[in-house]
């Protein structure tokens, strides 16, 4: 079978009505800047790329030089193009606005310039998160309301993850799809068609070191998933951390697994950010046929009230997520 290109991918779902020529823009604007942050990563330390960029975020974190790189990258393909209103990065207190000079379209972006900070600099996997929303109507220049929308109004979503390949998993609320990027010729290539996550697992995903900081109910399951064949799951389970959630979130995408940051006595709201984090990965999760949810209720129904909010994360195949969340309910 001949390979499918994005672009065509794109082409062809614009001709079906199901996006607009603007989205379709859009989505490839934002798969060559996580091209261009894929080529830096590679170079790495050969590009004087890695290290601190010797400031702080919004959350006060500390900035890698990459994080802000690959924000400027996302920032400078997308605020010309037409297709945006405006744009809300993980690394700026505020949203961005169009530059004066450029037209401005009815799409609002998000994104996770670069996930995974602690991996930076370690050469570890890491990646990209983006999520696309409607901007409301007659909103103007969209201030921080315009993107306080559910993640079920996302009408794309996806992430890329610079690892031994760079690939790219896209959503357009009709399955989720996955594509290598060709170095050689410069294209991504649609290689996972309608990714599915399998309904069981037994592997699980969670920073183990706040395992005395957990909620009782992750604290039940984690102590049931330990206890393996003797215990109450009757099987052994195998856990992997790779602490970036791009790559976590690809692994269970790609052979399942349950994935987890809950709330702890630390961080007592989650750690991961809704609008950058969890909403898109949940949108894609679900796309392929998984769950997600903070615990208590479906990630894409919860009506955010900050730009910058953080929330528990739960996602990944679909029982297991699902009976982590019926802990918290009995
Ligand atoms: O931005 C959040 C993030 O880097 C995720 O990609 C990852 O899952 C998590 O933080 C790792 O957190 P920790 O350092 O606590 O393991």
């Amino acid at each position: 079978m001949k390979n499918v290109s994005l672009t065509q991918y794109l082409v062809e779902r614009e001709r079906a009505g199901k996006i607009d020529s603007s989205l379709r823009l859009l989505i490839e604007s934002v798969a060559r800047a996580c091209q261009a942050i894929g080529a830096q990563v590679n170079r790495g330390a050969l590009a004087g790329v890695l290290g601190s960029a010797g400031s702080r975020n919004v959350q006060a974190e500390e900035q890698k030089k990459l994080d802000v790189i690959s924000n400027d990258i996302l920032l400078e393909a997308n605020e010309w193009g037409g297709s945006l209103a405006a744009l809300a990065s993980e690394e700026m207190e505020l949203p961005a606005q169009i530059p004066p000079g450029n037209p401005r379209g009815e799409y609002l972006l998000l994104f996770d310039p670069l996930d995974g900070s602690s991996n930076i600099d370690v050469n570890v996997s890491i990646g990209t998160i983006f999520s696309v929303l409607r901007a409301p109507r007659g909103s103007g220049e969209p201030n921080e309301a315009a993107f306080l929308q559910p993640g079920r109004s996302q009408l794309a979503a996806g992430f890329a993850v610079y690892g031994p390949s760079t690939v790219l998993v896209l959503t357009l609320g009709e399955g989720a799809h996955g594509f290598a990027l060709d170095r050689d010729t410069g294209t991504f290539v649609l290689t996972n068609p309608a990714i599915r996550v399998p309904e069981d697992t037994a592997e699980f995903a969670i920073n183990m070191s706040n395992m005395r900081r957990w909620e009782p109910p992750v604290k039940r399951y984690i102590d049931e998933c330990l206890a393996g064949k003797d215990g109450p799951r009757g099987k052994d389970f195998n856990m992997r951390w790779i602490a970036s959630m791009v790559a976590d979130v690809y692994r269970v995408l790609s052979r399942g697994g349950i994935f987890m940051y809950p709330r702890d006595a630390k961080n007592k709201d989650g750690r991961l950010r809704l609008m950058y984090e969890a909403n898109p990965m949940a949108m894609v999760v679900e796309q392929a046929g998984g769950a997600a949810t903070d615990g208590r209720q479906r990630i894409l129904d919860i009506a955010p009230q900050k730009l910058h909010q953080r929330v528990p994360v739960i996602l990944g195949s679909k029982n297991e997520v699902e009976r982590v969340t019926s802990y918290h309910g009995s």
